[in-house]
């Protein structure tokens, strides 16, 4: 069993959830703000996952007490060596406990037991994770980087305003392709500004992308080059509509559709564009999670796609995302 940490708002705990699950955990299972053991866990896939900020290999799960974090480490099995740091947390302050003495005290469990504590380098980083009424404890196995911030849209060769923050683009790629990652093909028919494109290959799936205006297509092309020097990637001009490429030519399809106020590009009205969309990702590949300012779960099964999941995200005022997750049932 293991433990995930999410990261991010409790709003976003769901399609957080579903990320794990689809990119690299099985049987994810919320269990508190916060946090969620998996039963299995694709170790070396958990560090490209978007919303999950850690993962653990869980020892045992107690009330939000450190004195019972504390006996259940002492009754643990350790079958480790070397030297270990003990790392206590309380998420969004939703537990009754102080992090301060859970690490003493767990700390102290662990020398006594024989370890050597090096809080600035250890070998082994013991997390103890407390929220509500629950206390996770576990072995860290697994960190994502901190920030996204050396891609962020705007240090980018081709930048234009509207471009997806790069945590929210991994997450999309990562429940359109996640089972098939990270051999998988993924292309982008409105690939814009190419952020969905970048996160594809930089977790190590051949990415392709097409727009319908060769601006877009020549920066995102741009982007890639910058970002990808050694992966394979193409981007041509393209009408989302009527694509150039043959059945079946990707694993999933991820996709931005422009929002009400620019909709009218290469003459389609938005409803149309993103049901003719649809029908060419259902033909091109078994997967795909499309992004747009309303729900199109009606287009997507006209399309002959099953709603397998759809998150409302608030951006602002006057512009919620909805994310479709679609397969083929
Ligand atoms: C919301 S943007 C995509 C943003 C992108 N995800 C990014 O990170 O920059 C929508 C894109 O759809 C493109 N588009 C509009 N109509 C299209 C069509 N018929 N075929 C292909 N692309 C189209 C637009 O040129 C625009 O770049």
């Amino acid at each position: 069993m293991y433990c995930l940490e999410f990261a991010g708002e409790a709003a976003d705990e769901p399609i957080a959830a579903l990320e794990a699950e689809r990119a690299a955990a099985s049987a994810v299972d919320r269990v508190a703000p916060g946090l969620a053991t998996a039963r299995g866990l694709r170790v070396d896939r958990a560090p490209t996952l978007a919303y999950t900020r850690r993962a653990s290999e869980l020892l045992g799960r107690t009330a939000a007490d450190a004195d019972d974090a504390a006996a259940l480490l002492e009754a643990a099995s350790i079958e480790r060596t070397g030297t270990v740091a003990v790392r206590a947390r309380n998420v969004r302050s939703s537990a009754d406990v102080s992090t301060a003495a859970a690490e003493r005290d767990l700390g102290t469990v662990l020398v006594d037991r024989g370890f050597a504590v090096d809080l600035e380098d250890p070998d082994h980083e013991l997390r103890a994770v407390f929220a509500d009424d629950v206390c996770l404890v576990g072995w860290q196995v697994a960190e994502r980087a901190a920030t996204f911030g050396s891609r962020a849209p705007t240090d980018r060769p081709f930048f234009q305003p509207g471009s997806m923050a790069p945590v929210d683009a991994r997450a999309y790629v990562n429940l359109a392709a996640g089972p098939a990652l990270p051999d998988a093909t993924v292309f982008d028919p409105m690939c814009g500004t190419g952020g969905l494109l970048l996160e594809a290959g930089l977790i190590g799936a051949r990415a392709f992308g097409s727009d319908a205006q060769w601006k877009m297509a020549r920066g995102t092309a741009e982007n890639l080059a910058g970002f990808l020097p050694d992966a394979r990637w193409d981007v041509v001009r393209g009408d989302a509509t009527a694509l150039p490429f043959a059945d079946g030519v990707a694993d999933a399809v991820v996709f931005d559709a422009p929002y009400g106020r620019q909709s009218k590009v290469a003459g389609h009205e938005l409803e149309s564009l993103v049901g003719g969309a649809l029908g060419e990702a259902a033909r091109v590949a078994p997967s795909c999670v499309l992004v747009g300012d309303r729900s199109y779960e009606d287009a997507a099964r006209d399309a002959g796609w099953t709603v397998e999941a759809r998150f409302e995200r608030r951006v602002h005022g006057s512009l919620t995302r909805h994310v479709h997750v679609l397969g083929r049932g």
